[in-house]
């Protein structure tokens, strides 16, 4: 299995370019099964995830073209297959994103059911209840969710706890459904307003965009578009903690500062200056960061794919930081390693108190989840010696190139081959 190998104690300085957000471009992808007509789907990240998606929807007869700098061309017209298989969906949870549509175009699908993962059991009762609501016939049946229906109809879903692909695959079916759909508590995420703009490009109407309130009125049929697809704000927000930790100065382009305010606020809580245009960040941190206390919430709040990277922040900060993680169970695991590299840190339910320690020190550690191995490589960058992370695969998940942009920032970082 390949690893990375960080040595650590560089400050880091320069200018990287952030990729296309995964969390936007998988919905995206899955929306083109929606469309009359090819699509073409543009600043796609190349991440594992993505070549995942690329399988599922080829392994449905979809045509795929991948044309030059990831821009993506999909053609649904040729689909024989509406199914999702389980050796996917366990790799990628985000495979239930086909669900709605399949079910809103083609009146039938079978989706694996994702099982349980790192993080927690997470599961997807509500999308199976909004379909369930729109009139789609659904059992459960060999670990399959197995869908059929006449044309959806629109109805009123009243989401229990706010989820972010449950609101995406409710909102595509909707869009093809008849009638108005209304969907009360919908995920607010910067990335469900993306799936929704390229909706409305397609044809789609649409209200509330970006509120907690989404009213959708089905049209009979979407067009092929083009559309590109928002900046990473995660790996915006992963890079800004790493020179926050490190120290020094960098500047990150093609990204957009308003989609990660609550971050940009609490790492100039922890002392470092911001400076922000409309398509770039940059973040200068001299000395040692200051502990700050976090509480994971649904956008806009802190998001919880940032809380591993502030764990690893908080961990050589002056001070006691108290990260409490709201949206998830069980996603301290990327402490118990930090533990192992002289982390502070003390877990009480889901709440990780963490004592800022002077220096880290290196150890073989193994990555859990994605977010968790990105924080795992910036104690890593910090820690005396040097660090090697296992299981990296995790990573390739959801980092385009991460050796590569953190060496370009003077980061002393490889990979190790199988
Ligand atoms: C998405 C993101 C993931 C992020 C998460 C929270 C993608 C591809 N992934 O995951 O990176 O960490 O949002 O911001 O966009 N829940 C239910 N029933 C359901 C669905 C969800 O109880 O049917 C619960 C979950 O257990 C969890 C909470 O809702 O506690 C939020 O999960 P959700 O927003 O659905 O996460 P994902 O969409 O899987």
């Amino acid at each position: 299995m390949e690893r990375l190998l960080i040595r650590g104690g560089r400050p880091l300085e320069g200018e990287i370019r952030i990729s296309g957000a995964k969390n936007a471009a998988l919905p995206v992808m899955a929306a083109t099964l929606l469309a009359d007509g090819p699509m073409t789907v543009g600043n796609i990240p190349h991440l594992h995830d993505i070549t995942t998606t690329m399988e599922l929807l080829g392994r449905m007869g979809v045509g795929l073209t991948v044309h030059e700098r990831m821009q993506v061309e999909v053609d649904a017209s040729t689909i024989e297959s509406f199914r999702a298989p389980y050796e996917l969906v366990k790799t990628m949870r985000a495979s239930i994103l086909v669900l709605g549509p399949l079910l809103a175009r083609f009146g039938r699908a079978e989706v694996s059911l994702p099982g349980g993962c790192a993080i927690g059991s997470r599961p997807v009762n509500l999308h199976v209840d909004g379909l369930r609501a729109m009139g789609a016939e659904i059992v459960i049946e060999d670990g399959y969710i197995k869908g059929r229906a006449k044309r959806l109809r629109g109805a009123r879903l009243r989401m229990d706890v706010s989820t972010v692909t449950g609101t995406e695959n409710l909102m595509m079916a909707a869009a093809l459904a008849e009638g108005t759909t209304i969907i009360e508590n919908a995920a607010q995420e910067p990335e469900v307003a993306d799936l929704a703009h390229c909706l409305m490009r397609m044809g789609a109407y649409l209200e509330g965009v970006g509120t907690s309130t989404l009213v959708i009125e089905g049209v009979e049929r979407l067009n092929g578009i083009e559309y590109q697809v928002l900046p990473d704000r995660i790996e915006t927000g992963t890079y800004l903690t790493a020179a926050a930790m490190c120290g020094g100065r960098v500047k990150l382009k093609d990204t957009h500062p308003g989609l990660l305010e609550a971050v940009i606020g609490k790492l100039r809580e922890c002392g470092a200056a911001i400076d922000t245009g409309e398509d770039w960040i940059e973040l200068t941190m001299v000395g040692r960061p200051r502990a700050v206390d976090i509480d994971t919430a649904p956008y806009p709040g802190f998001p919880t794919d940032m809380q591993a990277q502030f764990c690893a922040l908080d961990a050589i900060s002056d001070g006691t930081g108290k990260v409490v993680e709201n949206v998830f169970e069980n996603r301290f695991m990327h402490c118990l390693e930090m533990q192992r590299m002289g982390a502070d840190i003390h877990i009480d339910g889901h709440t990780a108190h963490i004592r800022g320690v002077d220096r880290l020190t290196a150890a073989p550690v193994m990555a859990t989840d994605l977010r968790a191995s990105a924080s795992l490589v910036l104690a890593g960058l910090v820690a005396d010696g040097e660090t090697r992370v296992d299981r990296i695969y995790h990573i390739d998940r959801g980092y385009e190139c991460i050796e590569e942009k953190l060496a370009q920032l003077g980061a002393d970082i490889r990979r190790l081959p199988e």
